[in-house]
């Protein structure tokens, strides 16, 4: 295992009932003025809205709004947010959905509180601080990214075409309420599209050295095994309360900072589909989906041993009369077979990419991950993307 320091900021309030029973006592507790951000309005439509704005006016609390966080939020709307908060003397963040309205919370948080150019010293490259941001607290509608409990910030700079993340521990929220319940109202696509991102952070980490025997591999084999069977069991019946709490929980766990201890970690398909969602505005669940089976295609035999205890011992591919190469590529196809049967684009053309989009540019612009078994270059990175079209 390799070296680490441990710490998770961030209280975890899990359960049915829990905005109701805790949120008051958090809201009670922050200085000044509480900034409601919260995405394109499912909130509004599912009751999440009125829950929420009902305890923090019962707490006595004044709202100032921040609506309209899109998916894959950009700078713009970071800085935007981040005015409000200052005119306002915003005390509390309380980001309200998924990975969008959290991440931007986040950025916004540092940025409030900060003077120099956020993207050029936070997001282009490692940021210093010498300041705490604006307190955040975070209360999930949507499962997958994990956001809640990390102080990962994936922003879209528009104007350079660049969506970049960096994890903060000082961005990690305060407190973070997750009551599955809340997560029955997502479409079925976006429900898929989060269990699998679930799927992938845990990849990205499990194929990665150190191979010798650790237990980040093996919670990771039960993690996996967990969102394989508890999506399945979610399609079949969305309001599945033990289905939804078992994915709920396995996003946290695959992106808490538990699993990445002591792993060199790849995060290089991450990488691919960031660049392409600066492009294109792809959904990053979907997107994840079309390149991991043929990012896999093209490492497996570099980390051959890992990619057949993959095989066997997550989806129970039998080892009779198979090579070891056979095995490994099986459990490749396992994985590409399970990402047809619920329902996600298996190329670019049905996740709604143009074929005519400058793939050159987004491979040239994609980093390069360290921690690959295979490290990637960035003519290989195109090629992926041709044979994802
Ligand atoms: O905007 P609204 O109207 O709320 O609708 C959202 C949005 O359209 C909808 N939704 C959320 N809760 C709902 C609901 N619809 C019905 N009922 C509910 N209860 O879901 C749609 C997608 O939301 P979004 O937040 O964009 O999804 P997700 O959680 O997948 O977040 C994606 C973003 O997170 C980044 C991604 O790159 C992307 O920008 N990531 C953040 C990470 C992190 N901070 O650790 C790690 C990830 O790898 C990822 O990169
Ligand atoms: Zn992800």
């Amino acid at each position: 295992m390799n070296n680490f320091i441990f710490e998770n900021a961030t209280k975890v309030y899990f359960g049915e009932g829990c905005v109701k029973e805790y949120l008051c006592c958090m809201a009670k507790g922050c200085e000044g003025k509480i900034m409601l951000a919260y995405g394109g309005g499912s909130i509004k439509k599912n009751g999440i809205y009125d829950e929420v704005t009902g305890v923090l006016k019962n707490a006595g609390k004044e709202i100032v709004e921040f609506p309209g966080i899109m998916a894959n939020p950009t700078y713009a709307k970071v800085l935007e947010g981040a005015k409000l908060a200052r005119e306002n003397n915003v005390g509390l963040i309380l980001g309200v959905g998924g990975g969008s309205v959290m991440d931007c919370c986040k950025a916004i948080s540092i940025a409030a509180r900060y003077d120099g150019d956020v993207w050029a010293d936070f997001w282009a490259r490692p940021g210093i601080f010498d300041f705490e941001p604006l307190p955040l607290g975070v209360i999930v509608t949507v499962t997958g990214t994990g956001s809640e409990c990390n102080g990962g910030a994936v922003i879209t700079n528009e104007e350079l075409k660049v969506k970049t993340g960096r994890d903060y521990p000082q961005c990690n929220p305060k407190f973070a309420l997750l009551d599955p319940t809340y997560t029955y109202s997502v479409s079925k696509f976006q429900m898929v599209s989060g269990g699998f991102d679930i799927l992938s952070h845990i990849m990205e980490i499990y194929f990665s050295g150190p191979d010798e025997s650790n237990v980040s591999d093996d919670i990771s084999e039960a993690l996996m095994k967990n969102v394989i069977q508890n999506l399945r069991a979610a399609m079949a019946d969305p309001k599945d309360y033990t289905a939804r709490s078992n994915l709920m929980w396995d996003a946290t766990m695959a992106e808490n900072r538990i699993i990445k201890l002591g792993k060199r970690m790849d995060f290089e398909c991450h990488q691919m589909e960031h660049q392409l969602g600066a492009y294109t505005d792809c959904n990053h669940g979907a997107g994840l989906a079309v390149l991991h089976p043929v990012y896999y295609r093209h490492i497996y035999k570099d980390g051959l041993e890992k990619f057949k205890r993959f095989a066997v011992n997550v989806w129970g591919v039998s080892t009779e009369g198979k090579t070891d190469e056979e095995i490994a590529g099986a459990g490749v196809t396992a994985l590409a077979d399970f990402i047809k049967e619920i329902g996600l684009p298996t190329t670019f053309r049905e996740l709604g990419i143009d074929e005519k989009t400058d793939f050159k540019a987004i491979a040239d612009s994609c980093a390069i991950a360290p921690g690959s078994y295979r490290n990637m270059t960035h003519e290989e990175i195109l090629e992926i993307f041709k044979e994802c079209v």
